[in-house]
């Protein structure tokens, strides 16, 4: 892993207002860049582990989140101070909102309410602080991060159909964006035609033609049968896309969750990636 931003206040990580990095020199031709995208850790510190030590055989430079640090698993504080230190941006979840306030749980289902209820109670000031200044959507030369949808990023809608897609992909200036939220990894692609596919490919080679959005899945929840951790790399160079997976000790954070009286199936559903 190469020298993850030291920076420890907001400011510095562009999680509020503009960012500082909006106008880094990343442009196509003149500089390449290995980027480590990874979403939806769910306060598992385990999987989180898993996957910053596997990110450290793959040369990153530049570490994205795409949300959802916190949330249904028992260890928020330490998420947080991990992605604070690794992700040079990290935009918000509905879980990470939802904890601070600023998202109703309205349309949440009963056991996600129990565990960001806990959630918010087991934070403190810095923590609230961080989640609170995450922004929506970010945006550079090569790519477009949120966590749900361009269109309406607040609403944290779900990137499930192809004419859910094509809103996004209305907005999108780049050829690509990442996104998280479904825990299921995936690529919409919109040809020059205008046409949009669907692919559950892990290994994405890009074309200059297309458009891409790539769910990279889930570190700390998978639901799509596969419990291992999910991590992205997107290498500008060889403009290829891969979603790696990796496994973690889920015995330990199904405990921890048992321990903190959070709802069993929280525990259970990690073991079988649902
Ligand atoms: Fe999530």
């Amino acid at each position: 892993m190469q020298a993850p931003s030291p920076r420890g206040d907001r400011e510095a990580e562009g999680q509020r207002g503009e960012s500082p990095y909006g106008q880094e020199n990343l442009r196509k031709g003149n500089f390449f860049v290995r980027y480590g995208i990874f979403s939806d850790i769910h306060s598992n510190s385990e999987a989180l582990d898993a996957i910053i030590e596997a990110y450290r055989k793959e040369k990153i430079d530049k570490y994205l989140c795409v949300g959802d640090v916190v949330g249904y698993a028992a260890s928020p504080r330490e998420c947080i101070d991990k992605v604070k230190k690794l992700s040079m941006i990290t935009v918000a979840g509905n879980h990470d909102r939802a904890s601070v306030n600023l998202f109703s749980t309205d349309y949440f289902n009963p056991l996600a309410k129990v565990a960001v209820s806990w959630t918010e109670r087991n934070l403190d000031e810095q923590d609230r602080y961080f989640l609170e200044g995450l922004a929506l959507v970010y945006k550079n030369e090569d790519l477009a991060l949120v966590h749900g949808t361009l269109d309406e990023p607040g609403d944290f809608n779900y990137m499930t159909d192809g004419y859910i897609a094509s809103k996004t992909f209305e907005l999108l200036e780049t050829n690509i964006c990442f996104v998280g939220h479904t825990h299921v990894p995936g690529v919409f692609i919109k040809s020059k035609n205008s046409h949009i596919e669907y692919q559950e490919g892990s290994n994405i080679d890009i074309k200059e033609e297309n458009k891409y959005i790539i769910n990279v899945g889930s570190v700390g929840q998978p639901r799509d049968g596969n419990p291992q951790a999910a991590y992205c790399i997107y290498d500008t160079d060889k403009e290829n896309i891969q979603i790696k997976r990796i496994s973690y000790d889920i015995q330990t954070t199904r405990q921890k969750i048992i321990n903190e009286g959070l709802p069993r199936f929280l525990g259970e559903r990690l073991l079988l990636g649902r």
